[in-house]
C-alpha cells in the first residue's frame, strides 16, 4: 500500500526494549517536551511501524485498548490517521468528528465532554480552536491526551510527522537549508516544526507577506537557540539552495476581516517554473490541506513530497499511540 521509496533504515540509534517507555501515561501536548534523544526514539518506533506495515498490514499490538477522536475544528488528515493508526495498531476508535452532533451542541463543556470521552476511551485525541485548550483539556483528564492542533498554538504530531518525513527523505537533519513558504503568523503547523528543528544545525529562511510574519516569540526561541534565521518576502531570495520547501495555506479561518485575506490569498503558488529554479535534490512538503499553493502539475516531481509526508504522518502516529499506551 505504501507510495514511499524502500529505504534503509536511517542512521537511527538503538534502544533498550526492555526498558520501560518513559511516554506511557503521558500526554503529548507540545513539541516543547521533546529532545533530541526523545526524537530519534520516536522515529525509530515509527521506521519499525512502517515496516510492519508493509509486511502485514495491521497487527495486535494495542488490542483491546479504544483511543476517542474529539475534533471541534474540521480535519481529513489528523483525524482519519489517528483513526487508521489505532487500526492497524489492533484497537478501536470513537470519532466525534462534528461536535455538533454531539452534547457540545448542547453547551457541554470541554472539560466535561473529555471526562466522558476518557471513561470509555484509554486515549483522548483532541482538536480545539483555542490555543491552550487542549492543555486545560488534559488537566482535568486521567488518560492521556494527544494535541491534533488547538487554534493558532501548536500541531506537534504534524511536526513531528514532518521531521520524520525529512529525516528519510534527506538522511539528516544537521546541515540542512530549510525555507518555510506562506502564513507564518497563523500557520500553526510551522511554529511547531520551528521549534523541532531548533534543537538540530539548520539554518531557517522564513518568507512571508508582511503582514503574516513568524511569530516575534518564536523568532527570539529560535534565535536563544542559535539557530541562523533570515526573514525575506520573496521566494526567489532563498530557492536557489534550499534542501527543504515547507509551503503552507494562509489560514483564511484566523482572520477577523476578510479583505485581510484576500490581500494576502495566493501570495506564493509553486509552479513547475518554480521547481525548474530549485535544486534538483530539494524537497517539497505542505501539510495539507492545500487551496493553491503548489499547482497540481508539481505533483508528478519527484521532489513533491507532500502526498509521501501524509503516509509517514500514518506511522508517526502509530508511534505516539502505542508509546503513550505503553506498547512501544
Ligand atoms: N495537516 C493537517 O492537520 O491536516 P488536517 O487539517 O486535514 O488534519
Amino acid at each position: 500500500m505504501s507510495s514511499l521509496p524502500p529505504t534503509a533504515l536511517p542512521a537511527y540509534p538503538t534502544f533498550d526494549a526492555r526498558a520501560a517507555s518513559p511516554w506511557q501515561g503521558q500526554d503529548i501536548l507540545s513539541v516543547k517536551q521533546f529532545s533530541r534523544e526523545d526524537l530519534a526514539y520516536v522515529f525509530r518506533v515509527a521506521h519499525e511501524m512502517r515496516n510492519l506495515v508493509l509486511r502485514i498490514g495491521s497487527f495486535d499490538l494495542c488490542r483491546g485498548k479504544i483511543l476517542a477522536n474529539l475534533f471541534y475544528e474540521p480535519s481529513t488528515r489528523t483525524s482519519s490517521s489517528f483513526a487508521a493508526a489505532m487500526e492497524r495498531l489492533g484497537g478501536s476508535v470513537i470519532s466525534i468528528n462534528e461536535v455538533r452532533y454531539s452534547s457540545v451542541a448542547k453547551g457541554e463543556s470541554l472539560p466535561d465532554t473529555v471526562r466522558t470521552l476518557e471513561s470509555y476511551a484509554d486515549l483522548v485525541v483532541l482538536r480545539h480552536p483555542q490555543q491552550g485548550s487542549v492543555a486545560l483539556a488534559a488537566k482535568y483528564a486521567r488518560k492521556p491526551v494527544i494535541n491534533a492542533g488547538d487554534g493558532v498554538g501548536e500541531h506537534p504530531t504534524q511536526a513531528l510527522l514532518d521531521l520524520f518525513t525529512i529525516v528519510e527523505e534527506k538522511g539528516e537533519v544537521d546541515g540542512l537549508n530549510v525555507t518555510m513558504l506562506g502564513d507564518l503568523r497563523f500557520g500553526r503547523t510551522v511554529h511547531s516544526l520551528a521549534r523541532l528543528l531548533s534543537m538540530y544545525d539548520v539554518r531557517l529562511r522564513l518568507v512571508a507577506p508582511k503582514i503574516l510574519p513568524m511569530p516575534a516569540e518564536i523568532l527570539d526561541e529560535l534565535r536563544e537557540a542559535g539557530v541562523t534565521v533570515t526573514e525575506h518576502h520573496s521566494l526567489d531570495e532563498v530557492l536557489g539552495d534550499t534542501d527543504v520547501l515547507y509551503a503552507t495555506r494562509v489560514q483564511k479561518e484566523r482572520f477577523d476581516d476578510p479583505a485581510e485575506y484576500e490581500s494576502v490569498r495566493g501570495s506564493y503558488v509553486i509552479t513547475p517554473e518554480t521547481m525548474s529554479r530549485a535544486p534538483q535534490d530539494m524537497i517539497l512538503m505542505h501539510p495539507f490541506p492545500r487551496v493553491g499553493e503548489i499547482a497540481m502539475e508539481v505533483d508528478d516531481d519527484p521532489r513533491a513530497a507532500y502526498f509521501r509526508q501524509i503516509e509517514y504522518g500514518l506511522y508517526v502516529r502509530m508511534a505516539l499511540v502505542a508509546m503513550v499506551l505503553g506498547r512501544a
